[in-house]
């Protein structure tokens, strides 16, 4: 008899998802095309673009490069159609019977707020706030900054039922892991999604001696190299948010092995950003299949029961 197969499926602040496996905010999920055909494929979830306020064209070309086999910098600068775009999308999108998540990124609290509450009357059913975009000059992240954070939760938790996040940059102190964590935990955030690329890069062609994204170069680096900084803050928020608040892993997951490593770790589920935008939407399938071979090696009959089990030398 052949084994049974393991399901990976799980869930995010209550909101069920079918697999381990979904797309991250960013490659191909700017247009209605793009987010149908992440509808079609075997990602658990149809995570958009973040939103602004009014439709952005981005940052000149060329703004995204590849960085080894695995990796990438980009400096998109926001390409997207306008939040209300997104938020019609989401009614049209609940034909493919998946999840809906609504991603945000404001230039003012007052935008956010504007988003969120129109979100929250949107079919989305889950809505990340994107704390860490690296790409807009002159802005500092609300993510690194705690007072504006604590602003931020203030005017935009209590706008309505639908769980909220937020996608998160990477921290190296781990003062800022715990502080990040008592602001979660005070304002009810549902979820937190760990790491957003790492912004202000720096890729020199040393044959051209030129950079390989527009304006001055700097740019967010994602995809293999990024992940273990991903699982330093997944682990640590982890450890520090006891199961209480879900957690997304994000960064550089290129196959199951990789999407293993997050669950370990103490992820509830996995982002796919990089290898989506390298690969196409097989990535989603592929991965998956591998973490349920990861699952099979390691004698473990759900995600549940591995989630977190990382061993210490
Ligand atoms: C962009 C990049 C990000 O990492 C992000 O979180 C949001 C937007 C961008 O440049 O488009």
């Amino acid at each position: 008899m052949g084994k049974k197969n393991i399901s990976t499926a799980t869930s995010i602040a209550g909101v069920e998802l079918d697999s381990y496996v979904c797309n991250a905010s960013g490659p191909k999920c700017t247009t209605y095309e793009e987010l149908t055909e992440l509808g079609r494929s075997d990602s658990s979830a149809i995570v958009m673009k973040s939103a602004t306020i009014l439709p952005r064209e981005g940052n000149p070309e060329p703004r995204l490069a590849r960085v080894g086999k695995h990796g990438l910098v980009q400096s998109m600068g926001l390409p997207n159609l306008g939040y209300e775009k997104y938020v019609g999308f989401s009614k049209k999108l609940t034909k493919f019977g998946k999840r809906i998540i609504g991603s945000i990124a404001g230039f003012s609290f007052e935008e956010y707020v504007v988003m969120v509450k129109a979100f929250q009357k949107s079919d989305v059913d889950l809505i990340e706030i994107n704390v860490s975009c690296p790409n807009i000059e002159g802005k500092s992240l609300i993510g690194r900054d705690f007072g504006q954070l604590r602003d931020l939760l203030t005017l935009t938790s209590g706008l309505g039922t639908k769980p909220i996040g937020l996608k998160l940059p990477q921290y190296d102190d781990p003062a800022h892991w715990f502080t990040v964590a008592e602001l979660v935990l005070e304002y009810g955030v549902s979820f937190i999604t760990c790491i957003n690329s790492i912004g202000n890069t720096l890729v020199i062609d040393p044959w051209t001696r030129k950079t390989v994204t527009s304006k001055n170069g700097l740019a967010g680096l994602s995809g293999e190299t990024i992940m273990p900084i991903a699982l330093a803050n997944v682990r640590a928020f982890y450890e520090l948010l006891g199961g209480k608040v879900s957690i997304f892993g994000v960064g550089g997951v290129i196959d199951g092995v990789s999407a293993f490593q997050f669950l370990l770790a103490g992820a509830d589920a996995v982002q796919v950003g990089t290898a989506f935008e390298l690969n196409d939407a097989s990535c989603f399938t592929y991965i998956n299949k591998g973490l349920i071979h990861m699952l099979e090696y390691h004698g473990f009959s759900s995600v549940e029961e591995a989630k977190g089990q990382l061993l210490y030398i």
